[in-house]
């Protein structure tokens, strides 16, 4: 697909069918994530956990609705990829890094026609001791820092209606 119609393609999507991601388009999710930049080349600093296992993605559900108040809040997407921050990573830069590999899958999933979102609400509210955390059986000291619901949507085929309205100065 031409870029600026990745672009152009590029929403949020928080409705999903339950049709599961291909292991072929995860495979390029992931390789889209892998072509991004991060600051002091420290490739160590992250994991990437991808779940589609159905039984876990529906406790992570659960747990946020229980704890959180607040249903579905990854909109029942049939994968989830995490961009979780190691021993590794350094605190002043971890959180600009895991946005651009997030955006990096997110741009991806526009390519592919998948939906996508990019979350971070949940994650923050039920923090580093939450029991979905230990559910992924992450390695010692990493923890999730964004992640990126990605499933099958018609509305991921539309093109987004408006765009940011930054300020943009030149000078
Ligand atoms: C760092 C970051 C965290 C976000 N966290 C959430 C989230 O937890 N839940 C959610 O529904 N959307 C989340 N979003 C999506 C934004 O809310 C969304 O980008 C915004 O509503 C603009 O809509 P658009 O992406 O369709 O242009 C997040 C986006 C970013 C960049």
């Amino acid at each position: 697909m031409e870029f600026d119609q990745v672009l152009a393609l590029r929403k949020s999507i928080r409705s999903y069918t339950d049709e599961p991601v291909s292991k072929e388009d995860l495979a390029a999710l992931v390789k889209a994530a892998l072509a991004s930049s991060v600051g002091k080349h420290n490739d160590a600093g992250y994991t990437l956990c991808v779940v589609t296992d159905r039984a876990l993605l529906s406790a992570i559900d659960k747990e946020a609705e229980e704890k959180l108040g607040k249903p579905h809040m990854f909109f029942e997407a049939p994968a989830l990829i995490f961009i979780c921050e190691t021993k590794e990573a350094f605190d002043y830069l971890k959180e600009f890094d895991a946005g651009i590999i997030a955006e990096h899958i997110h741009l991806k999933a526009s390519d592919l026609g998948l939906g996508s979102v990019v979350l971070y609400g949940f994650i923050r509210h039920l923090g580093h001791d939450a029991d979905y955390v230990k559910a992924l059986g992450l390695p010692e000291g990493t923890y999730p820092l964004l992640a990126v619901a990605v499933g099958h949507s018609r509305a991921a085929k539309m093109e987004r209606k408006g765009d940011r309205e930054f300020e943009v100065i030149y000078r």
